[in-house]
């Protein structure tokens, strides 16, 4: 088995502080988020109030190489999409803003998706399908259960609904690092090696398409599209396992934790 991290209770305060940063990023980002505003403006905007509001760090920008501060994913980008002068949204779009956060030496990494103006019914239920993939996976979270059970879950819930995963971006670790281990896959994977345990603090960030769930990368050596142009939907937080569930960090003011979570409503399969 590989060995994970686990925060110690000084760590934990400070992931749920930067958790509680990058949340605020979305709630602010909110009411910009219409018709004509380019995603270089998403970008400037949240770039300026992470730096000057927040006093923390836009862990992407630099990353690798990459050159903003979100990545700004609309309709067939699936992710990794950069903010462009040049592109603006219109109106139907759906747009994923993925903000990571450095605060005090830790990071946190939370998306949503945003539809401009008046959705069609195909877009509207992938959004849908794609946040319920990540609660019901964090229904699922409690100690001592294997990790592959997430992911086994979320595909058998996408299927279902006729859509697909993407399968070659997952979730991880996080912590000092903006990506350590584990993997987090949204897939069915039968790896039984690793055990969630308290402390262990990780994203889950479910790529949803309407079409194929094949991908490809853009010139720009970032972009990832539908290779066969369907839409693609994401959403994203940063959790803690702990003694009995999890805690999100990243929890949005718009999120109502007792109707994401079935606090009275768990099974006690791998409780002690
Ligand atoms: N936020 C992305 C994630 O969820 C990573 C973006 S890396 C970047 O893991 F360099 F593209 F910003
Ligand atoms: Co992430
Ligand atoms: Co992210």
């Amino acid at each position: 088995m590989k060995s994970m991290l686990i925060k110690n209770d000084e760590e934990i305060k400070k992931m749920r502080k930067v958790g509680k940063l990058a949340a605020e990023v979305l709630d602010m980002i909110e009411s910009h988020i219409v018709h004509n505003i380019t995603t270089e403006e998403i970008n400037q905007i949240c770039h300026n109030y992470i730096i000057k509001k927040q006093k923390s760090i836009p862990a992407c920008l630099g990353y690798n190489g990459y050159p903003k501060s979100i990545c700004t994913s609309v309709n067939d980008v699936v992710c990794h999409g950069i903010p462009n002068i040049k592109q603006k949204l219109k109106e139907g779009d759906i747009i994923n803003i993925d903000v990571a956060l450095i605060h005090n030496g830790y990071h946190s990494d939370t998306s949503k998706m945003f539809i401009l103006g008046k959705p069609s019914i195909l877009s509207k239920r992938l959004c849908h399908v794609a946040q319920e993939s990540l609660y019901l996976a964090l229904n699922l979270i409690k100690p001592n259960m294997p990790l592959y059970e997430i992911g086994q879950a979320i595909e058998k819930y996408v299927k279902k609904q006729k859509f697909s995963v993407v399968k070659e971006y997952c979730g991880h670790g996080i912590g000092k690092n903006f990506h350590e281990e584990p993997q987090i896959l949204h897939c069915d994977n039968r790896d039984p090696g690793i055990i969630l345990k308290p402390g262990m603090t990780f994203t889950i960030e479910p790529m949803i398409n309407t079409g194929s769930n094949q991908v490809r990368c853009m010139k720009d050596g970032w972009t990832i599209k539908t290779k066969d142009h369907g839409l693609s939907a994401q959403y994203e937080h940063t959790i803690l396992v702990t003694d009995k569930s999890c805690e999100i960090l990243t929890l949005r003011k718009e999120e109502k934790i007792d109707q994401i979570l079935n606090i009275n409503n768990k099974n006690l399969k791998y409780t002690q």
